[in-house]
């Protein structure tokens, strides 16, 4: 199983860091989205984040263009048909991503590793809906992808150790460090940062203190490099939302219940960073 190109399928913020890591390492990469403005997008922040690099001396002109050389775009998974893997990073909505799996089984042959970048869905149940589930597998990067170490892997119930490893060694191309874990709602990751972040939204529904206290109590006291509501903001208060309720309904348990005021956000269309207010204001 030899590993040259790479789909990888939704260009938001996700997206777009997996296409950028993907080329770094050498690989052709298609960024794959509905259509070509949000692939556009996806690719300008790419652009921002080499030239970055360039003028901080990381890289040179010429890399940034290699690497930028290896990447095309596209609005149609048809093109997936010569790609050894395809690595999912739509919203994070079951529905969703089965009738992208589904589309996708219909497209590329039996042997193309088909992966999610699920941060909190069950990887068998979305296997369930592919041909072959022994290629399916979750590889759940961490935001900003480009800079942190992370990828969470999953295996599926049916995941072949074959598809495992060679998943294991395109993260270690991609400069990462892979952790395996067994597929159970938010895996790791988020079954333990979610609470976190959830509890933090709680506080300040109670009024226990400022978004600013909350967040400084855990810089300055626990070391986190950003405050759990800093946090929420770079992920996106709806991707919050889902993955509470992902563990929520999942686990049946009152102690995952989301916050009334996460909930709130989000049906007001405050979803952090990305739509200019959160739990903050961003210019
Ligand atoms: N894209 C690319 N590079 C970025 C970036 C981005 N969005 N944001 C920051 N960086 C780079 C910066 O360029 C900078 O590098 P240089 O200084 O070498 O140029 C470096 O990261 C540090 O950035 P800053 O100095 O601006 O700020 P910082 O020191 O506070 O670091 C941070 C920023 C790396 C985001 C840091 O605050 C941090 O680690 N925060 C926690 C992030 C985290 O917990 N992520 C996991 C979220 S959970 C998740 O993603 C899973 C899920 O399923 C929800």
């Amino acid at each position: 199983m030899e590993i040259k190109k790479i789909m990888v399928i939704g260009s938001g913020q996700m997206g777009n860091g997996i296409a950028q890591v993907s080329a770094q390492a050498g690989y052709e990469v298609i960024l794959n989205d509905m259509k070509e403005e949000f692939a556009e997008k996806g690719l300008a922040n790419i652009i921002k984040n080499l030239s970055r690099d360039v003028d901080k001396g990381r890289k040179s002109e010429e890399e940034k263009q290699t690497i930028l050389d290896r990447i095309t775009l596209s609005t149609d998974k048809q093109d997936a048909k010569d790609c050894q893997l395809i690595i999912e990073a739509a919203v994070e909505n079951f529905e969703i991503k089965k009738s992208i799996f589904k589309e996708l089984n219909g497209i590329v042959g039996e042997d193309v590793i088909l992966a999610t970048n699920t941060s909190s869905l069950p990887i068998t149940d979305l296997a369930a809906v592919v041909s072959k589930p022994q290629r399916f597998i979750g590889m759940h990067f961490m935001n900003p992808v480009p800079v942190m170490k992370l990828v969470e892997i999953i295996r599926g119930v049916e995941t072949s150790d074959e598809v495992y490893q060679v998943i294991e060694d395109l993260s270690r191309e991609m400069t990462k460090d892979p952790v395996e874990v067994n597929d159970s709602y938010g895996f790791v990751s988020n079954r333990v940062l979610m609470p976190m972040i959830n509890e933090a939204a709680f506080t300040l529904y109670e009024s226990v203190a400022t978004p600013e206290a909350i967040d400084q109590v855990m810089e300055l006291g626990m070391n986190h490099p950003m405050g759990p509501l800093k946090l929420a903001d770079l992920i996106g208060l709806d991707t919050c939302l889902s993955i509470m309720n992902v563990l929520y309904e999942g686990f049946n348990d009152p102690k995952y219940r989301p916050c009334p005021l996460l909930k709130k956000y989000v049906a007001a269309g405050r979803l952090g960073k990305k739509s200019g207010q959160g739990f903050y204001k961003y210019d």
